[in-house]
């Protein structure tokens, strides 16, 4: 059974932490170790979600809640599903988990992401959840390689809340 979830830092256990490199490493071009642990266990800047299945991490994403990204807003990074779970759903089901933790606590800033132009499955699938396209209108905005995407955190509620809503209809 899949399991999605916040994980708080004393919780990363070290056999935990490998788990997350391991599908992290899956994609081939992830984050360094030191930076993963800086953002899953040192630091305290992101919050941090998972997905697994039984006791096994088989997808994460981590937030900055406070970035400067759009000129202030939750900022998603380092999204990624292990490849042999993919195309299943659990990335927009992520997302949804994340979305849902920041509405419940009362956050109201823009959620944004930045993201190749190359990688049409993560272009296509941000847009799918409600986040569109931007032009930079801040320093922190500004890559020629990537777009800059954002939504309000409502917005994107109600889009998988409807394509939640579609899937169970069409099952
Ligand atoms: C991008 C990624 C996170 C998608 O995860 P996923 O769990 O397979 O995504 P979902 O099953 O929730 O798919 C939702 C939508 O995303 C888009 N999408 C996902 N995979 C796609 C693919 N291979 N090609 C085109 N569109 C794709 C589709 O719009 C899909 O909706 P559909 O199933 O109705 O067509 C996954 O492919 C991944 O980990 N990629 C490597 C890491 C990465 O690029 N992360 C993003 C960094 S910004």
């Amino acid at each position: 059974m899949l399991t999605y979830k916040k994980l708080d830092r004393k919780d990363v256990s070290e056999e935990l932490f490998k788990q997350i490199m391991v599908v992290e490493n899956s994609t081939g071009s992830g984050y360094d170790e030191d930076i993963m642990r800086e953002i899953w266990i040192t630091g305290d800047k992101n919050d941090n979600f998972v997905c697994m299945d039984e006791d096994k991490v088989i997808a994460h994403i981590s937030y900055n809640p406070k970035s400067k990204r759009r000129n202030g807003s939750i900022f998603m990074v380092n999204l990624t599903v292990l490849p042999e779970y993919c195309k299943r759903g659990i990335a927009q089901n992520l997302i949804y988990t994340a979305t849902n933790y920041y509405i419940d606590n009362g956050y109201t800033l823009l959620t944004s992401v930045s993201v190749d132009k190359v990688n049409i499955p993560a272009v296509n699938l941000y847009q799918k959840v409600g986040f569109e396209i931007k032009d930079p209108i801040c320093e922190a905005d500004e890559d020629d390689e990537q777009y800059i995407m954002d939504s309000t955190l409502q917005n994107i509620k109600l889009t998988l809340d409807e394509i939640f809503k579609e899937n169970i209809k069409i099952k």
